[in-house]
């Protein structure tokens, strides 16, 4: 059998801790750049409440109901309430999104602990805008230091994930996750010191709608999921260790509220520095990595806060990951009835295998273009922005739909008071209309 969290708490901190990470600090300040400030902002705050939120809901609900890993879950309750084992299929189709979505996150978070110990060592001291630039450049150029980071971090990850539920994956949550906040505190702190505070609460709260795109929304959407960790079956694995009797509805509100909060701290700590600087916001994925070794470079004991935040992005990262590798190493230690050691192991080498096709998109493949971009812009983008938005729908189809009332109101223990008819509602037809809108409106159809 599988283990449990030791209480309500740790459950929280787990899934926040899978939360928030490369999307909060490295994805959401450079997307929200890309897509022009304020509007995107409110976009992403929408969905967040009005579908990510019900869904996640839905997630945990299906997963402490199951008590399996996603695909066996899915099966199971497939056939208790909807008559049909296939609905497994939307648990294999969440857990093979999430190790895409792993093979370029743990190249990512690789490059960030690299440049952790390049900050550590002074390499950024009077950097400006070319050499930050050529730095990175060269950096990513050299294919062999890429594969060699991201198999540091992805053996963190195994590292964890072996040792299990308790033992790995709670005590690494309990330690990181406050240390996390108070570095980011430290940080945001340091910017509006030394960076261009005002513009920066401009540009991320004055909304100019002209700017907003239908691709904008999708990418809004895409982003919706991919911070709070749904649709992959990471929290459906999480949920399946939840005890009994704790309220879900409320661990969920506090996840969505801590990611939340966590996602525009870091756009207060990243975007003073880039305006103070005269960065360019819309740099792209680059972004934290070619501007801020800039300002820290230029601001008293920046070679200090350079190691903070890169330390802290590799701390979130490194949470999320882990969150990342369960489902699968679950459902192998389950069906295959193998130890986690072995399953950690052999998942993670498989995904940091597929971690090339990223590694060498930034260069021996760089040139190589098609449909989003690059190799790793095309993954990015299959998994976060179809996949992912076409296994939430799926299960939020099912959780309202498909589950029969009684199913959902017992394990919500809501009652049948007006928090569950507003779950049912926003679960029932919100979220999935929202969900076909943005996608009808992202192919052209709308
Ligand atoms: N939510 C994480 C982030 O924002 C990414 C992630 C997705 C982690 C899915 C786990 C599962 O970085």
């Amino acid at each position: 059998m599988h283990g449990h969290w030791s209480s309500r708490a740790a459950f929280i901190l787990a899934v926040t801790g899978s939360a928030v990470g490369l999307g909060n600090i490295w994805k959401f300040p450079y997307i929200t750049g890309e897509n022009g400030g304020g509007a995107f902002v409110l976009l992403y705050l929408g969905c967040v409440f009005a579908v990510g939120m019900p869904i996640l809901v839905s997630e945990v609900l299906l997963g402490r109901r199951g008590r399996r890993n996603p695909i066996a879950t899915m099966a199971i309750l497939g056939q208790e309430e909807g008559g049909s084992r296939h609905w497994r299929l939307v648990g294999t189709m969440g857990v093979i999104a999430g190790l895409l979505i792993l093979s370029f996150y743990s190249v990512i978070a690789g490059w960030s602990l690299a440049y952790a110990l390049k900050s550590a060592v002074g390499s950024f001291a009077g950097t400006d805008a070319r050499s930050a630039a050529f730095e990175f450049f060269t950096f990513t150029g050299n294919w062999k230091a890429l594969l060699a980071w991201h198999a540091v971090f992805m053996a963190m990850t195994v590292f964890v994930v072996a040792a299990g539920v308790q033992h790995g994956l709670e005590r690494a949550v309990r330690v990181l996750m406050p240390l996390l906040v108070v570095m980011l505190l430290v940080l945001v702190a340091y910017s509006a010191r030394y960076g261009a505070f005002e513009e920066t609460l401009v540009y991320l709260f004055k909304p100019d709608f002209s700017e907003l795109s239908g691709e904008s929304m999708l990418i809004a959407l895409g982003h919706c999921f991919f911070t709070l960790s749904i649709g992959m079956g990471v929290v459906m694995a999480y949920g399946a260790y939840l005890p009994e009797g704790t309220s879900i509805a409320a661990s969920s509100l506090t996840v969505v509220l801590a990611d939340t909060v966590i996602a525009l701290l870091a756009g207060m700590a990243v975007f003073p520095l880039v305006f103070g600087n005269g960065l360019n916001p819309a740099e792209g994925p680059g972004l934290v990595f070619e501007t801020l070794p800039i300002a820290f470079g230029q601001l008293p004991a920046g070679s200090v806060f350079g190691t903070v935040f890169f330390l802290l992005l590799t701390f979130a990262a490194w949470t999320s990951a882990i969150g990342l590798l369960e489902p699968a190493v679950a459902w192998i230690v389950e069906r295959h009835q193998r130890s986690r050691v072995v399953g950690a192991v052999v998942v993670g080498g498989l995904t940091w295998l597929m971690g090339l096709a990223t590694v060498l998109s930034f260069n021996v493949l760089s040139d190589l273009r098609f449909g989003r971009g690059t190799l790793f812009q095309n993954i990015d983008f299959l998994a976060s922005n179809i996949l992912l938005p076409a296994s939430a729908l799926l299960i939020t189809v099912f959780a309202g739909w498909i589950m029969c009332r009684n199913s959902s109101s017992e394990e919500l223990a809501m009652g049948s008071g007006l928090l569950y008819k507003g779950w049912r509602l926003l679960s029932r037809v919100v979220a999935p209309l929202a969900i076909l809108v943005i996608a009808f409106r992202a192919v052209g159809v709308i």
